[in-house]
Parts: C-alpha cells; sequence; structure tokens
C-alpha cells in the first residue's frame, strides 16, 4: 500500500514517536499528513521542527474522546489511511490516575475505529481495500517475562500488568474485533520501549539524562534490575511507516530493539556517555544513583522476538543501544531550548496562548 501522493491521519503526531514519524514522512516522501493531536502535556508542537510549517502537514487540534471531531476529519481530509497513536503512554501517571488512560485509550480508540469505518464503508472497492488502520500498541500488553523466559511473539496471551497496559490491550481487543466482525482493513504493532530525541522527561532515560545534567538525585525503582528492550524511536518510526506499507490487513507484528538491558544498566551507560562528554568536577555522574521504593506491580521484564516482522517484512533496528543513546545524549545537550521549555513548562504557555484561545477543533 504505497502510493504517490497519499495522505495519512496520524493521531498523536505531536508526542515523542508520532512527531518522528511525521517528521520522517514529510522530509522523506510526498504523503500529506494530517496529524490529529489534543496536545495535552506530552503534546509539543515544537517537536515537529521543520515538518510543522510544511504545506503537506495539516495540523487538527482534535481530541479523539469526540467523535464529531473525527468524522469531520474523515469527511474533511478523505484519507488512505489511520496510524493511530494518540494515547496516555505513562505507567507511572496510570497508576496515580487511571480514568484518562480508559477516556483516551479506550474510548477514543473506539471513537476512530467507528469514525474510520463509518467512512471506509462507503469509499468505492479499490480505496476499500487499499484502506488501512494502523493501530500502534505495546509489548506491556502481553505482561511480563521470567529471566529465562522466551521473548514475547505475537501469540503470547495478553497478560496485562498497570491501568496502562490495560488500556492498550483493551484498544488492540477493540482493533482486531473491527477487523473481524466488520472486516475493516487494520495492522497491529507491539513495539518496546522507545528512546531518543524529543521524548517527555518523564520516562526513564530522559528523565535520568536532565537529573543527571542539573545534578539531582537518579531515582532507579527497586533494585534497578527489571529489563526492557530498548529501541531508537527512529527505527520505530521506519518500521511503522514499513509496516504501514506492506504488512498483511488483520495481521500483528512485534517490534523490539534486540537490545535487553537492565534499569541499572541503561542509567551506567548514560552516566558513562554524559562523564565523557560533560564532566562534572564534583565526580562521576554515577554517584546521583539512588535505590527508591518500586513502582506497584512492576513488570520484570519484556523481549521481543522479531521473526516475524524480520523474516515477513525484511525489518530491523539499523541503531545499537550504544549508538542510539550516545545520538540520544548528545541531541539533549544540542538542545537546551527545547529542554529548557519542557522542563519549566514554557511549552504549555505557548500552546495555551495559541491554542487555549482557539479551543479544540470539532
Ligand atoms: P506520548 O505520550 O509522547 O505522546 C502521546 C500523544 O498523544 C501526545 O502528542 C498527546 O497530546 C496525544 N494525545 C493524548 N491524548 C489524546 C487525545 N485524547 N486526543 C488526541 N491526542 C491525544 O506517547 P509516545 O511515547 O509517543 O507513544 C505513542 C504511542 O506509541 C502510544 O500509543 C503508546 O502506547 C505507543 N508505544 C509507546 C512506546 C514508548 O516507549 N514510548 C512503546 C511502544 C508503544
Ligand atoms: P518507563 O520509561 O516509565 O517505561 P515503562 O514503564 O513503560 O517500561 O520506565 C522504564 C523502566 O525504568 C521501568 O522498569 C521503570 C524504571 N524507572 C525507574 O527506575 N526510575 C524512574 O524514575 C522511571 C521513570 C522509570
Amino acid at each position: 500500500m504505497v502510493r504517490k501522493g497519499m495522505k495519512i491521519v496520524i493521531t498523536g503526531g505531536a508526542g515523542f514517536i508520532g512527531s518522528a514519524v511525521v517528521r520522517q514522512y514529510i522530509a522523506e516522501t510526498d504523503t500529506t499528513v494530517i496529524n490529529v493531536d489534543a496536545l495535552t502535556y506530552a503534546g509539543n508542537p515544537e517537536s515537529l521542527g521543520d515538518a510543522r510549517a510544511h504545506p503537506k502537514h495539516v495540523f487538527e487540534h482534535v481530541d479523539i474522546t469526540s467523535r464529531a471531531a473525527l468524522e469531520r476529519v474523515f469527511r474533511e481530509h478523505r484519507p488512505d489511511a489511520v496510524m493511530h497513536l494518540a494515547a496516555e503512554s505513562h505507567v507511572d501517571r496510570s497508576i496515580e490516575g487511571p480514568a484518562a488512560f480508559v477516556e483516551t485509550n479506550v474510548t477514543g480508540t473506539h471513537n476512530l475505529l467507528e469514525a474510520a469505518r463509518s467512512y471506509w464503508s462507503e469509499l468505492e472497492s479499490a480505496a476499500k481495500e487499499r484502506f488501512r488502520f494502523h493501530h500502534v500498541s505495546t509489548d506491556e500488553v502481553y505482561g511480563d517475562l521470567g529471566p529465562e523466559d522466551p521473548a514475547f511473539t505475537e501469540g503470547t496471551p495478553y497478560a496485562p500488568s498497570s491501568p496502562y497496559s490495560a488500556s492498550k490491550a483493551a484498544s488492540d481487543h477493540l482493533v482486531r474485533a473491527w477487523h473481524r466482525t466488520y472486516g475493516l482493513p487494520v495492522v497491529i504493532t507491539n513495539c518496546s520501549n522507545n528512546y531518543g530525541p524529543y521524548q517527555f522527561p518523564e520516562k526513564l532515560i530522559p528523565l535520568m539524562l536532565l537529573n543527571a545534567r542539573y545534578g539531582k538525585a537518579l531515582p532507579v525503582y527497586g533494585r534497578g534490575d527489571n529489563v526492557r528492550d530498548w529501541l531508537y524511536v527512529e527505527d520505530h518510526a521506519r518500521a511503522l511507516r514499513h509496516v504501514l506499507a506492506h504488512g498483511a490487513s488483520g495481521r500483528t507484528y512485534n517490534i523490539g530493539g534486540r537490545c535487553e538491558r537492565t534499569n541499572l544498566e541503561v542509567v551506567h551507560a548514560l552516566c558513562t556517555i554524559l562523564d565523557e562528554l560533560v564532566p562534572d568536577e564534583q565526580g562521576a555522574y554515577a554517584r546521583l544513583i539512588e535505590f527508591v521504593t518500586d513502582r506497584p506491580g512492576h513488570d520484570r521484564r519484556y523481549a521481543i522476538d522479531d521473526t516475524r516482522i524480520a523474516t515477513e517484512l525484511g525489518w530491523q533496528p539499523a541503531e545499537s543501544f550504544e549508538t542510539g543513546l550516545r545520538k540520544t545524549v548528545q541531541w539533549y545537550l544540542d538542545n537546551p531550548d527545547w529542554v529548557e521549555r519542557v522542563r519549566t513548562g514554557a511549552y504549555r504557555e505557548w500552546i495555551d496562548a495559541n491554542y487555549g484561545q482557539r479551543g479544540l477543533a470539532v
């Protein structure tokens, strides 16, 4: 499903992964992107870089919990595909306040599916067959693994642990049901932990990086022996574009970085790069590591078996953890303005001034 001059609705395109996908489509293809984003605390138009003002980028300030607004977007823009990334995405926030996760991740996905189905059902037959609804999900829907367990495959039973992963699991089930029941052409991807430029500093890597730079404690949950499989965000964005273009309708693809690390290994690797690039006269950054109370229900280990996407679609990550982490640290060091505006919340003032008075589109 790769055609010249395609039009794709991308939800969550002002977030960390969504903005990487938008930047790639705009820089490397002639695709028109309709960026549907409510600009929650996690959405930041500054993360779009040059793509933001490009004529092939159209921003729709829309909340996916509004079905009417989504129906208008489909009516007005008549897309060839949808890539759905909008979500509440942070596990710790889901523990503090699960309601927003159910609203956006479950109800919002339901609205998007219904708006897409209503639009799709009226397309002529060739366009109908070509249409894709690409649902972007997480490996966390599979629950967690013991140290010796085989990695998650697409057939691993769902066993989510947190309100976040439970809401994502629910959304995956809805997408599958819309395919099976209504024939909506869907693809689902379940990806491991991402890291890279423009990630909001509530997640492990940017939080540790910025805390270290500001001489603050590096709060490692529990013993720091939980394992994640890390993927550089530009690799994930490429994988998503590849699956949308070549994935089979109704199929799920796991995406991973072939890169399992304990949290403590990640934090030490980060500190070592910082020691080299911006040495601190008070000593090695690892001195700032502090072990803090564990996250409730903390998943022990995630690991991805990427055989399907590798063999069927010929995709594999380009970046190793070492090269990706170095690029990430360098990016945060080179972009103090973005960091400072996010850290101080100054970007919110701009969003409130620019979008607050306009309100959300319906
Ligand atoms: P993010 O939190 O950085 O961005 C989410 C975006 O969605 C923001 O721009 C936000 O404004 C927007 N959004 C939130 N609620 C919305 C609503 N109701 N209506 C419209 N827009 C809304 O998230 P991310 O890390 O970029 O993750 C994107 C997707 O990828 C999510 O679906 C997430 O579950 C999935 N995922 C993330 C990771 C990861 O490591 N970050 C890994 C695997 C899968
Ligand atoms: P996170 O980036 O929140 O992603 P997820 O929970 O979706 O995997 O956390 C990654 C790992 O790092 C997870 O095991 C929790 C741990 N962690 C800490 O030890 N300290 C922190 O301050 C944060 C935010 C996470």
